[in-house]
């Protein structure tokens, strides 16, 4: 009976959370056409120089994250809150792998798949509308898994890592891309003393918080994974969405009436204003953690001595070589 009643319990809430985050998710793809670069990634860029442009940011973004991921042809990726699919096309288009993205957002999967048709790569790419606590593919059916700018949204991160490891080869890796905010502005949120900043992120979507690194970290840790690899991606993210608010302004005309009503475009207005005061002021973090899955007694494998085939050298423009 205490079973039944917690599993109608988590029903409610995934539901609840499913709703409140594809209310911002399900507003047209033409509306954030009018803002993110062309691969439509919604999340933090990398920036070689602080001049990049947003494209070659999100191009140097990608082919960091599938150097991190080692991605090779024979891939299968599952990547968790896919967007509108920035990294799926990039893992199958550059590097022949096949990959499943799952989403809350059903006009986001519906773009992924349409876009997965129009390329003749229906076989190759798919996105599944499914919240991550309900994720169900075979036992190590993956040898990568990426998750980018979604555990934001995500209330229990050791759900959804331990939800996720059996779903990874042994020998897989996974990477883990989010925001987090330093400890003291954690501690302020713990006593009940959020900063507007965070308030108005909350408002913005109705759900999820972010995280201590830490507790991040003590989540991977927990459910199986060893942490190879961390990089504070803070910056870029500010350049990112300094870029976002400008485009946005810019497309003001275009987008107000035709795509979305003027109330949601001040909305986002307001929510990125916020976020680049976030990340100036020190209330919020952005992070990338590479893992893999450990267990005491197994053999380690060889892994690489240095940092040198994770890393993207700084430089102008887009450094979008695979190697
Ligand atoms: C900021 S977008 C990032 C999209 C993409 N990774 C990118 O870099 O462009 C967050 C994504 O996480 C997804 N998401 C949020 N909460 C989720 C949940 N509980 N289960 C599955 N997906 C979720 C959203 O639907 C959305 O696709």
């Amino acid at each position: 009976m205490k079973a039944e009643s917690l599993n109608s319990d988590l029903r409610d809430l995934i539901d609840f959370q499913a709703k409140a985050v594809s209310s911002h998710y399900d507003l047209p793809p033409k509306f954030f056409a009018g803002f993110l670069g062309p691969r439509m990634a919604y999340s933090c860029g990398y920036f070689a120089d602080e001049d990049n442009t947003l494209e070659e940011a999100e191009e140097n973004k990608l082919l960091l994250t599938a150097k991190k991921l080692d991605l090779k042809k024979e891939d299968t990726i599952l990547d968790i809150g896919c967007g509108w699919g920035s990294f799926l096309f990039y893992a199958v288009e550059n590097f022949g792998c096949q990959a499943v993205g799952i989403t809350v957002s059903k006009e986001q999967a519906a773009f992924v798949n349409s876009v997965a048709e129009a390329r003749g790569l229906k076989d190759k790419v798919r996105a599944d509308v499914v919240h991550v606590y309900n994720m169900d593919y075979p036992r190590e059916f993956f040898n990568k898994i990426v998750t980018i700018g979604a555990i934001e949204h995500m209330d229990d991160l050791h759900r959804v890592f331990s939800k996720s490891a059996p779903f990874l080869k042994e020998d897989g890796l996974m990477l883990v891309h989010g925001m987090t905010k330093p400890w003291s502005a954690r501690e302020e949120e713990l006593q009940g003393i959020s900063s507007e900043v965070g308030e108005m992120v909350k408002e913005h979507f109705g759900v999820g918080y972010w995280k201590s690194l830490w507790e991040l970290m003590e989540a991977l840790e927990k459910s199986g994974f060893e942490i190879l690899d961390h990089e504070n991606i803070t910056r870029h993210y500010q350049l990112t969405v300094e870029r976002w608010l400008e485009r946005l302004q810019e497309n003001e005309a275009m987008l107000v009436d035709n795509i979305v009503p003027e109330e949601t475009y001040r909305e986002f207005l307001v929510f990125m204003a916020g976020y680049i005061v976030g990340f100036e002021t020190s209330h919020t973090l952005c992070n990338q953690i590479l893992c893999r899955k450990i267990s005491c007694g197994d053999l380690r494998p060889a892994l690489p001595l240095t940092r040198e085939n994770i890393v993207l050298h700084s430089g102008k423009g887009c450094l979008c070589k695979k190697d």
